[in-house]
């Protein structure tokens, strides 16, 4: 039996601007996945271009995540960060996986559906594909582990469906190639955490989106000291002080929201939130909480500052982290070859 050693896979799109939600649902798992897992961490701009990119920005925004990552504290030594469309395998695997998955598993993709909405004869081809390329992401560096938010665990389902037909529709193949067991492991989600779904501070039902129109909606990652403090300020809030247990959260979506963003915040728990401001009034809530995220915010949100600045330095280290990702997927490319029966 093939045993995969344990490999930690995930990127976030070069789009917009990043928000809190990005932040605590991804980056900071990163953070801490990195002391115990072997991990790639990739900008995964072949997805953005899935709709219409201005070239220049696009650029932008791709050193802007390499930039996220590192000043928050993703060690760009220990582990790999690059750009997806470094690794030219990447969209080779892709290739082999449209191939594999089924035309009815893609229809079934909600994302798919939420982004195309009435014009589905009009959006591009690779939009459709989208789950594809992302199953070829991870399954191209054979990860186990993929950290992601709630809405990306449908996508990881559909990287699964492909592992196991592609080690199925070929098994013959794969004994025969020397390998003794199943090629791709069955990569798994990482969803957990207290702040798995950050909501707009403008509405608790609905997620914090770089789409929303309004800024104070959402806290960027380069919003400066003062943006925070006013957007925590007028973030929207019920007429009831803070709750001493969780179970008095439910029905209070915007108060379970911040209690989510504090406990994220200070890497605590929701209960300890509780235990420290239940019967408070949310002014003095919010003054606490305004305090840290400016002490976590805004130390990130400077050192990107920083960092965009120097675009040599960020082109470098994507250089480097695709010479190293590269490493590793060229093998990988070269055995799905050989078991498809393709020359190399
Ligand atoms: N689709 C993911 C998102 O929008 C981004 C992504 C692309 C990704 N490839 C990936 C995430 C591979 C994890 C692993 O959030």
């Amino acid at each position: 039996m093939t045993i995969f050693p344990e490999r930690v896979f995930s990127g976030i799109q070069p789009t917009g601007h990043l928000h809190l939600g990005n932040y605590l649902g991804a980056i900071v798992k990163f953070v801490a996945l990195q002391e115990t897992h072997e991990c790639l961490f990739c900008v995964v701009d072949l997805h953005a271009i899935t709709v219409a990119q201005d070239p220049v920005e696009l650029r932008k925004a791709i050193r802007r995540i390499a930039a996220a990552y590192i000043a928050s504290g993703v060690d760009p030594v220990k582990n790999i960060i690059f750009s997806q469309s470094q690794v030219g395998e990447h969209a080779e695997l892709a290739w082999v996986f449209n191939c594999v998955a089924r035309l009815g598993w893609l229809n079934r993709m909600t994302q798919f559906k939420e982004k195309a909405g009435k014009d589905r004869e009009n959006v591009s081809v690779g939009l459709f594909a989208y789950p594809d390329l992302m199953a070829a992401d991870i399954l191209l560096y054979r990860a186990t582990h993929v950290p992601v938010g709630e809405d990306q665990k449908q996508h990881i389902e559909l990287a699964r469906d492909i592992a196991h037909k592609f080690n199925n529709d070929f098994a013959a193949s794969i004994v025969a190639n020397g390998h003794d067991g199943p090629f791709f492991p069955l990569p798994e989600p990482l969803i957990q955490g207290p702040a798995a779904r950050v909501m707009s501070l403008r509405d608790g039902a609905k997620k914090m989106s770089k789409s929303d129109p309004s800024d104070f909606s959402r806290i960027n990652l380069s919003d400066d000291a003062e943006a925070i403090a006013q957007k925590v300020r007028k973030a929207k809030t019920d007429a009831e002080p803070l709750p001493c247990e969780i179970a008095g959260l439910a029905g209070r979506p915007e108060a379970e929201n911040l209690v989510g963003i504090y406990a994220a915040l200070v890497d605590g728990s929701r209960e300890d939130v509780l235990l420290e401001f239940g019967g408070a009034q949310f002014s003095a809530f919010k003054n606490a909480l305004v305090e840290v995220a400016v002490a976590k915010l805004g130390s990130v949100g400077g050192e990107m500052r920083r960092l965009e600045n120097d675009p040599a330095y960020i082109d470098n280290i994507l250089r480097e982290g695709a010479q190293r990702a590269r490493n590793l997927a060229r093998p990988v490319m070269d055995q799905v070859k050989d078991i498809l029966g393709l020359i190399r």
